[in-house]
């Protein structure tokens, strides 16, 4: 446009970025007030009749044909003394007011000026082929910025550009532009922390990776707490259990400390014995996995195992109360079981499986997922299941922080710890990252961040690597179905905004109207 640049024909690095006069959208400036270019924030002037959006990716050139920066717009001001509040108030004063101080974007007074931060440079090597690289280079003042075409975004995030490869869950934003964007199917093995404050779309998120999951035949189980995944499971041809009911766990395969988790108030004495009773059964149990992929170990038989134990100890009266609570306790559990069902053979054949656990206490829940987690993840260790993900949504509530230990926390935890190396993907969804245990969300490589109160907020951003503080200061007033994705560099190399898609299927839990929902309720009080 004004200023004269280089040809942007040739097979320069600006040629093969595409960039052309008309995507111009400024030129990098330097002043006392509104800045000078350093390693992180470059300052421009906005060139007459344009308009580029907070959040837009850029193209910083300079002399060198062979590297450019690249960035995102991150903060804008326009100068202009007619309209400082004196020269207003001199105008309503002496009655001049008809001059409109800012007549056109032509006006020479009026000057608008970007800051843009800087991600990086794009190099292009002798082979013309481009490569990113660390920013390494200051740039210079009075050279071009460009709006950088929203096709190329994804090689700079370093995320692939066909659905093939990975996980399309929305749309990347660029300014006024947007492209797809695909998380990379590693992101899923290296496991993903969903966090953001009461009705944002977490669950909705948390739909639509599934339907991505479904899509490539990564089979998926869910513990649903309040039904968010009911539909969407019959959408994608899965199967709804409910905890208790048709969905149960082998009391054998779930480890001393969860089995002793189900069994309340034994003495030190009692304990001992059925600990000693049941490490034998579980080997006895796993060896049966090993052979068969399937368990069948009757109550009785750790009865008998207990008695016997208890007889060799000399401590038949102790063996015999022990074999009574252990007797009453499973026969009231609903939650566990002699042998594996067939939620368990629909699991391996399923796209996804999903379980019902709203009707349970939480201490219930806890033990049932932690039961679940410790088979699965065992049958996964012998390849007798397929690599999978595990979705757990209220996260907070089976993970809290401040160290509380239970049993099945502490077999949740360490299977998450564990799970990359047996191919078991975890996705956590949380609306309180406060509340839960940091080392859990440290471990999730990849956080899929939405609206977030500035407390947990201040929790989170700890976590959230190159997250740039101004990006940070947007994330409370983030729109619904908007969230910032960030991840470990290599598998994405920048944090990006991310407005997800829409579901393919139903979504179990639509923000009730509660205006309509009373009216409804005294309609039915009236029959
Ligand atoms: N990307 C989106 N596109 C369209 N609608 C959305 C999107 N995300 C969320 N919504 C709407 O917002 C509502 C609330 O979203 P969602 O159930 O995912 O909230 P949540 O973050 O899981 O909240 P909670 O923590 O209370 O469970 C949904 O019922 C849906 O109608
Ligand atoms: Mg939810």
């Amino acid at each position: 446009m004004q200023v004269a640049e280089r040809s942007d024909t040739g097979t320069g690095i600006k040629a093969i970025l595409g960039l052309t006069e008309e995507m111009r959208i400024g030129t990098t400036s330097s002043d006392p007030y509104l800045g000078s270019p350093t390693f992180d924030e470059v300052p421009f002037h906005v060139h007459v009749g344009c308009r580029p959006a907070l959040g837009t990716y850029i193209i910083i050139v300079g002399d060198a044909d062979e590297f450019v920066h690249y960035g995102r717009i991150i903060s804008g001001t326009e100068d202009n003394p007619r309209a400082n509040p004196s020269s207003l108030q001199q105008n309503q004063a002496y009655q001049v007011g008809s001059r409109d101080p800012r007549p056109t974007d032509k006006a020479p007074h009026v000057t608008r000026v970007m800051a843009a931060e800087i991600l990086g440079e794009i190099h292009l090597d002798d082979d013309k082929n481009i490569t990113v690289k660390e920013p390494n280079q200051l740039a210079q003042t009075g050279k071009g910025v460009y709006e950088l075409p929203a096709n190329k975004i994804p090689q700079l995030l370093n995320i692939p550009d066909s659905s093939d490869q990975g996980f399309h869950i929305g749309r990347v934003e660029s300014g006024n532009s947007s492209v797809d964007f695909i998380l990379p199917m590693e992101a899923i093995a290296r496991h993903l922390a969903v966090v953001g404050k009461t009705g944002v779309g977490k669950s909705y998120f948390v739909g639509v990776l599934v339907e991505e999951l479904v899509r490539h035949g990564i089979p998926v189980i869910a513990f649903d707490v309040l039904g968010d995944m009911v539909k969407a499971t019959e959408d994608l041809g899965g199967c709804n259990f409910k905890a208790g009911e048709n969905f149960r766990v082998p009391y054998s395969v779930i480890g001393v400390k969860e089995f002793l988790g189900f069994v309340p108030n034994l003495t030190p004495d009692q304990m001992e014995i059925v600990s000693f009773a049941y490490d034998a059964l579980f080997n006895k149990a796993f060896k049966t996995l090993d052979e068969t992929a399937a368990v069948n170990i009757p109550i009785k038989n750790l009865l008998g195992e207990i008695q016997n134990l208890a007889t060799e100890f000399g401590q038949t009266a102790v063996g015999g109360r022990a074999t009574k609570k252990v007797e009453t306790a499973f026969n009231r559990n609903s939650l566990l079981t002699a042998k594996t069902e067939e939620w368990l053979s629909e699991f391996v054949k399923k796209p996804i499986t999903n379980i019902f656990v709203g009707h349970l206490s939480q201490q219930q829940r806890n033990l049932i997922v932690g039961a679940t987690a410790r088979l699965l993840q065992a049958l996964r260790k012998r390849e007798q299941v397929p690599p999978f993900v595990f979705v757990l949504d209220e996260a907070h509530f089976f993970l809290p922080s401040g160290g509380e230990t239970t049993p099945s926390t502490l077999v949740i935890r360490e299977m998450i710890r564990t799970a990359r190396h047996d191919g078991i993907g975890i996705t956590l969804i949380t609306q309180s990252p406060a509340s839960m245990d940091k080392q859990v969300i440290l471990t999730c490589n990849t956080r899929v961040v939405f609206a977030l109160d500035p407390d947990d907020l201040r929790l989170v951003s700890g976590t959230m690597g190159d997250v740039s503080e101004e990006m940070k200061s947007r994330i409370p007033k983030l729109a619904k179905g908007t969230a910032i994705i960030s991840s470990a560099t290599d598998i994405m190399r920048h944090p990006a905004l991310i407005k997800i898609r829409q579901r393919q299927t139903r979504h179990g839990a639509p923000t009730p109207n509660l205006a309509e929902d009373v009216k409804e309720w005294r309609k039915m009080q009236e029959f």
